[in-house]
């Protein structure tokens, strides 16, 4: 059999490199931005497989320029980026990387909801900037963390470990999903199911983690934000789309809600002119949630397994459409 060609749309771990260069003939995407899209119409032409980020947009047209694809591997665990509808009606598989970036993630957002409770960006960045003159009882104010009722939208794997984490700073749960957890798990986790009026109304802290769907875009907008404590933390480490940035704007400007902390925004990046970069009670970093070195790297290896699989006929480890095998 030839040797499959496969194009990678981005530096990736040396290891999981190496995994795909010793059965496919790899043309590796070295820019640190992602390859135009018109590009990538180009490079798959004659690939039968593709290792993609959820920056780069798979969909009908590019599958169409490439009339060989047979693996589409994804390194994240979302994948919004991707016609899965339009893959399977190909019989093409898609691979993700679930579960591996689960505590990661949560950590992730439990540092931002502390970041954005103490206000260490801001006491970060007035020392560096030579504003320490002296300590003073009214400066730097915020909430207590420990205690505070946590809200968390989204019970999956990432809200439950979000969870986990609050337990060791006595943080009462209130979350809503449109799953309810088992009993036993609420009880351990000291959880109450509550519909979501009801999380944003009396938490102290609002953690977001739902999957971006047509159901869960702008999940949180003007009504939401007004629900909310006017001292209240907002986190979101799930999908930018989930939060109205124009809502979210005029609720921090106003006082509706206390603080914000973003690891996700809409659109990303964030352009420079977005007007939640102005306000100091917005904390936004760049999407890093499930940065550690060692989850970013099994997600590559998991990445490379699955397109490997898909270009020798085998069924993904981590599939999103296992359908495709049925056919
Ligand atoms: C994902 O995997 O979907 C994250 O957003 C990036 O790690």
């Amino acid at each position: 059999m030839p040797i499959p060609k496969v194009f990678i749309a981005r530096r990736i771990f040396q290891e999981a490199l190496d995994m795909i260069s010793a059965e496919a003939d790899v043309e590796l995407w070295s820019d640190e931005l992602p390859p135009p899209y018109e590009t990538l119409l180009q490079k798959v032409a004659n690939v039968d497989g593709l290792l993609c980020l959820l920056t780069d947009k798979i969909d009908a047209q590019l599958m169409d320029a490439a009339p060989n694809l047979r693996s589409i591997s994804q390194i994240a665990v979302g994948f919004e980026n991707i016609d899965v509808e339009e893959a399977t009606r190909r019989g093409i598989p898609v691979g993700y990387t679930p579960g591996v970036l689960t505590g990661t993630t949560a950590d992730m957002a439990f540092a931002l909801l502390m970041a954005a409770a103490r206000r260490l960006v801001e006491g970060a960045e007035a020392v560096r900037a030579g504003k320490w003159k002296t300590w003073h009882p009214l400066h730097y104010l915020g909430p207590d963390v420990f205690g505070g009722t946590l809200g968390i939208l989204g019970m999956g794997r990432i809200g439950l470990e979000m969870a986990k984490r609050a337990q060791g700073f006595d943080m009462p749960i209130l979350y809503y999903d449109v799953y309810r957890r088992p009993k036993d798990v609420e009880k351990q986790y000291n959880m109450t199911y509550a519909p979501i009026d009801t999380v944003l109304r009396q938490s102290d802290f609002v953690s977001v983690h739902v999957n971006l769907t047509p159901e869960t875009y702008h999940l949180i907008s003007h009504h939401e934000l007004h629900l909310m404590k006017s001292n209240a933390v907002l986190i979101n480490a799930a999908r930018g789309p989930v939060i109205d940035p124009a809502a979210l704007y005029l609720a921090l400007k106003e006082g509706q809600i206390g603080f914000a902390a973003l690891d996700v925004t809409e659109p990303e990046p964030i352009t420079m002119d977005d007007p939640l970069l102005t306000l100091d009670n917005c904390i936004i970093v760049p999407h890093i949630a499930s940065a550690s070195v060692p989850t970013r790297l099994r997600m590559s290896t998991m990445a490379a397994e699955n397109l490997l699989a898909g270009l020798n006929g085998q069924p993904m480890p981590n599939c999103v459409n296992p359908e495709v095998y049925e056919k």
